[in-house]
């Protein structure tokens, strides 16, 4: 052990104490022994340093920081030199302001597009999430801060997200869900990761040596610190004999007591626990040192003009016809929208960042080259109609030669803690697009959300920019394009298809019991509509530029694919190239192609460029669920260079001799997974792919810690019954003010055993469980352990404090 010195002079009340968190942000830190404590804050696309009260959910103010795009929108970006150029910046905010952990990117995969969390997160592609990861954690970390990759993993649904068992295959596993953190451990090299909430194949995350030790340390060589996600941890003891090593927030001492006294029952061994030590000493010390002549400043401007750089290159042009873009110099426009006004420009929970500033297309129309007739709000933000804005918008409408739309999802649609159900955009804004389109035939619509949308509109535009939430700089940046001094390049990170219903995981997700069941397997977004032939409205990887390319004179080798790319338009521009690869006639099932590589691209008019994209280790194998590890299949691979998943300009050929000598599956027993047509997988099929039974996800019977507080609708007690209607109430007040209430969203989803783990030691597990007796029907007695568990909990405390004092 590298600080064995250190360790041996620790009492076990001191190493329990620092594997868990004091406060909402820090770790502890023990003068006597000379170790400092470090503060980890949000978020991934901006500090969320709390000056004051600490709470986890973004509701206390922060301080200023650059709000930059949410990763959902720099994905569309696919250039992994912006990503850590974006980290460096991050990383020189959080340095400025005390911050040694950086708590992100999120890199959980867009299962389904209802996640209301998609805008943290970046794609539907493992690939790309883990090759953007990975660039922001190599920024980040190259100004001494640590990033921490996160929500490790499986964690894709909101809804009882502390309460939830995501029951997948192995296979789906590694390749759908593992990748991106393989990639952002292994190339990013974090030195920190998150643990989510939520169970994997019936282990919490936290506690999952499977995930934790096996997969992270073992196979991919992480050499840093797993911390949990604010109140992740279930079992304390079994997280650090796993390989977990920091519980947060602020666990109290209870937490720490558990710990000693697993050691003592033998539970778990002093040697897990000094490894754990030993790991979270290392990093401790290293961001002291780091963090030391830092500088307390960064300069605002500077960041603020990254943050419209980024935002220019993530925009993607859907739609542009009779080139009605880039609008013309003088252009008569009417820029209509409430979004003009006050940008929708980020997501809400405990990614939420107080910008230095924000700027807004209202106030910077004005010093571009257009003739601007006026402006209106047009719709209201809460949905409701508004006949005089929407007057006033048509009347615009109809003195203007084009009119620009910004509208998209509001501030209630997506966020942290609940997923959407639904993935329209509010009617009064389509009311209104409706009846612009009877005045104007030349709408220009500019769209923000952070997720997929249906865009069954679409065809009343002449052209669409998507914006996705593009942080404080947006306004700029979309008007640099609009007025054609940007080309975008953006492409999309994620399929936007027709409807909801076509969504791989539509019957499967969200889970309203206690398991997530993935039956749609590896069929993801792109994954399936390409497989499963369902027809998209914009495919994976698309996105319009000013200019056009063309692809020519591919060449495979053993070590990649090369290409050219001209620019054959008039205009400057950038192309993002896509490399594909799939196995037609596979034996194992597969998706029909799988993102492998790309590479972004700048041409002048007229200019040709060779491009190689290197094969990888991932660019063939599969996981092989008999013998339990990466193969290759032999046969004729295509190598499928696109500009899109849904327009491949050029393929070629590939011979791989690798055998598989141990076929994992026997088509016959599994055809939806073979035609990849997995809408309705029965539960025989799903369990030919689990290898193994569906685990019971039912509730019935008593609830227990692990149930969250929405369950109480099952309760056998009157009072808890009561208490969840009262919850439930005010849930929907919060609602439907048209902005969600994000406390009481986390305490509806949250479980029982959250009010020990994040309440800094008032409550115990103890009283807990008496809690859960009041709910489970035995009143007294449960008031009884709430009340005798209070004052034990107290004493004991005292007790714990005067043994840790340093
Ligand atoms: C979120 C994490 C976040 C943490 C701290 C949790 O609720 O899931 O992403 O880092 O809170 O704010």
């Amino acid at each position: 052990m590298k600080y064995q010195d250190i360790i041996s002079k620790m009492t076990i009340e001191e190493k329990a104490a620092f594997l868990g968190g004091k406060g909402e942000w820090e770790t502890w830190g023990f003068e006597r022994l000379g170790i400092p404590s470090i503060f980890c804050s949000d978020g991934p696309h901006g500090i969320r340093k709390q000056a004051g009260a600490g709470d986890h959910l973004g509701l206390n103010a922060s301080l200023p920081a650059t709000c930059f795009p949410t990763a959902a929108t720099i994905a569309n970006s696919w250039n992994e030199e912006l990503g850590e150029t974006l980290g460096e910046t991050l990383g020189e905010e959080a340095m400025a302001q005390g911050v040694n952990v950086l708590l992100g990117p999120g890199l959980n995969i867009k299962r389904s597009p209802l996640c209301g969390r998609n805008f943290e997160y970046f794609s539907e592609d493992p690939y790309l999430a883990g090759k953007m990861a990975a660039s922001y954690v190599r920024g980040i970390q190259s100004q001494g801060v640590y990033a921490c990759p996160k929500h490790f993993a499986v964690n894709s649904q909101e809804l009882r997200r502390m309460a939830m068992n995501s029951v997948l295959d192995e296979r789906t596993l590694r390749e759908i869900y593992l990748t991106g953190f393989e990639i952002a451990v292994k190339e990013g090299k974090a030195k920190t990761i998150m643990s989510a909430y939520n169970e994997v194949n019936g282990t919490y995350a936290n506690e999952n040596k499977h995930l934790l030790t096996d997969i992270l340390r073992k196979d991919w060589g992480f050499d840093g610190i797993v911390i949990t996600d604010w109140g992740a941890s279930n079992d304390h003891a079994l997280g650090v004999a796993a390989g977990s090593n920091l519980e947060m927030p602020n666990p109290g001492l209870d937490s720490a007591r558990e710990l000693i006294a697993a050691v003592d029952s033998g539970k778990i061994s002093m040697e897990d626990v000094d490894a754990r030590v030993d790991e979270l000493l290392d990093a401790v010390m290293t961001l002291y040192v780091n963090a030391q002549n830092k500088s307390d400043d960064f300069d605002k401007n500077v960041h603020h003009s990254i943050a419209r750089r980024a935002a220019a290159e993530s925009a993607i042009l859907l739609k542009n016809e009779e080139k009605i873009l880039p609008l013309k110099a003088g252009a008569k426009v009417a820029v209509i929208g409430d979004f003009a006004f006050v940008p929708r420009y980020q997501g809400a929970g405990s990614s939420l960042v107080n910008p230095t500033k924000i700027e807004t297309v209202s106030e910077m129309i004005g010093s571009y080259d257009l003739q601007v007739v006026g402006m209106s709000r047009g719709y209201s933000r809460d949905g409701k109609e508004d006949a005089a804005t929407r007057k006033e918008a048509l009347d615009l409408a109809a003195r203007a030669d084009i009119v620009l739309f910004f509208f998209g999802l509001n501030e209630d649609s997506e966020s942290e803690g609940m997923d959407r159900n639904h993935m329209r955009i509010p009617q009064n804004q389509i009311n209104l697009l409706q009846e612009l389109g009877q005045v104007n035939a030349n709408l220009v619509g500019i769209i923000s959300a952070g997720s997929a949308i249906e865009m069954p509109w679409h065809h009343y535009f002449k052209a669409m920019l998507h914006c996705y939430l593009n942080g404080q700089a947006g306004a700029g940046a979309v008007l640099d394009i609009l007025t054609g001094s940007v080309n975008p390049s953006g492409k999309l990170s994620e399929t936007i298809p027709r409807r909801h219903e076509d969504t791989p995981a539509y019957r499967y997700y969200p889970s309203r019991e206690r398991t997530s069941e993935y039956r749609e397997g590896l069929y993801v977004g792109y994954r399936y509509y390409d497989t499963a032939e369902i027809p998209v409205l914009y495919p994976f990887g698309f996105g319009l530029s000013y200019t056009e390319f063309e692809y020519s004179d591919i060449t495979v080798s053993e070590a990649g694919v090369s290409f050219a790319i001209t620019n054959v338009g008039e205009m400057a521009g950038a192309e993002v190239a896509q490399l594909y690869v799939g196995l037609k006639d596979s034996k194992i099932f597969r998706p029909a192609k799988e993102l492998k590589g790309f590479a972004k691209v700048s041409l002048k008019p007229g200019e040709k460029k060779t491009v190689t994209i290197p094969f990888d280790d991932k660019t063939f194998r599969y996981w092989n669920v008999k013998t339990d590890k990466w193969e290759i299949e032999d046969g004729n691979y295509s190598i499928m260079v696109g500009s899109s998943s849904a327009n491949i300009r050029l393929t070629a050929n590939i011979m791989k001799s690798e055998t598989t000598e141990v076929l994992p599956y026997n088509r016959e027993e599994m055809p939806s997974y073979y035609s990849g047509k997995i809408e309705n997988v029965s539960d025989a099929e799903f369990e030919k792919l689990l290898g193994r039974r569906i685990p019971e996800g039912k509730w019935s019977g008593l609830l227990d810690q692990n149930d969250a507080l929405c369950q109480m609708y099952y309760a056998k007690s009157g009072l808890a019954r009561f208490a969840y209607r009262r919850l439930t109430a005010v849930k929907k007040k919060a609602d439907a003010s048209g902005k969600p209430n994000l406390n009481v969203l986390f305490i509806y989803n949250m479980p029982f055993r959250a009010m020990a783990k994040m309440t800094g030691g008032a409550v115990s597990m103890e009283m807990v469980g008496g809690f859960v007796k009041v709910v489970n029907g035995h009143f007294f007695k449960g008031i009884g352990t709430v009340i005798g568990g209070f004052f034990r909990n107290r004493r004991k405390n005292k007790a714990f404090e005067a043994k840790i004092k340093s």
